[in-house]
């Protein structure tokens, strides 16, 4: 598979008995990506693991629903090393790592986040792109866990983010068109390389009147069903008020559902 440089893509590497446990949420807009990928991280903080939140998709939504603002990103730091040469030079002296941590990691309460942000536009940064993957892969190793909030497909994730990962979680409507797109974007990843031994789920969100026989249609089509997770007022009312899914009670029927899905998951 190639960049935009023609170069290959890196296979995966092998991960180590110490290394995160690698979520990735992807799944059609919409479905439901950042309101788990945010509830999946708060399940992570009360079982006492260290958590790096990754915001990977360009409008950024995590952050807010774990409460921080978006900002500062990696894309910001990395337009910085593109237009300034100063920062190109005064950053170029550090271990990308060290860079990352100071520039564009957040630490919240229990938890890092690390928000993406946009794409560097036009042009080849290929090389600048490996640099601050490879940056944020070697924090990653720093954590238990890594929840990383995708854009519909994750086939970027392992260009701008990290080259592998353990759990791809699809979201899905409880509709057959919802399962039939979740099928196409895993198909996408396993194209793009994203995990060479991931495991592949669908969760089925915002159920309201049941999913019928979609998850023998899902299995069907080789996708496992790992859950569901209802339509939940309390979200619905969060999301009204711009209040933090984070903050949303413990008994609330989503956190309730998805501390299940985590339990899936291994977290
Ligand atoms: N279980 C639920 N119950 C009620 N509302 C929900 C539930 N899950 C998500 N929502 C609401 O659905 C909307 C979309 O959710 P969310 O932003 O998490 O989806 P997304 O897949 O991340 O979207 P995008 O593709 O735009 O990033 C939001 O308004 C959110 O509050
Ligand atoms: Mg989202």
């Amino acid at each position: 598979m190639s960049g935009c440089c023609g170069t290959d893509t890196p296979a995966p590497s092998p991960r180590g008995t110490d290394s995160p446990l690698v979520i990735a949420v992807a799944g059609k807009g919409g479905t439901g990506k950042t309101t788990i990928s945010s509830l999946l991280a708060r399940q992570a903080v009360e079982a006492g693991k260290k958590i790096l939140a990754v915001d990977a998709d360009p409008p950024i939504s995590l952050a807010y629903a774990l409460g921080a603002e978006p900002r500062p990103t990696v894309g910001e730091l990395r337009w910085r090393i593109i237009t300034d040469p100063e920062e190109k030079r005064r950053i170029g002296d550090q271990p990308m790592r060290e860079v990352i941590i100071a520039e564009a990691l957040q630490t919240l309460p229990g938890l890092s986040l690390l928000v993406v942000g946009q794409g560097e536009g036009a042009g080849c940064y290929c090389g600048l792109n490996e640099l601050l993957k490879y940056g944020i892969e070697s924090l990653a190793g720093d954590y238990d866990v890594v929840v990383i909030d995708c854009e519909a497909g994750i086939e970027q994730i392992n260009r701008r983010v990290i080259s592998s990962v353990d759990v791809l979680l699809m979201v899905s409507d409880p509709t057959m068109k919802g399962v039939r797109t979740a099928v196409h974007l895993r198909d996408i990843a396993l194209k793009h390389g994203v995990s060479r031994d991931h495991r592949c789920g669908l969760v089925f969100n915002r159920v309201s009147d049941g999913v019928g026989d979609l998850p023998d249609r899902a299995n069907e089509l080789g996708l496992e069903v790992w859950g569901q997770v209802p339509a939940d007022p309390q979200v619905a009312a969060f999301d009204l008020e711009g209040r933090p899914t984070m903050e949303l009670s413990g008994d609330a029927m989503a956190v309730r559902a998805v501390k299940e899905l985590a339990k899936t998951l291994g977290l």
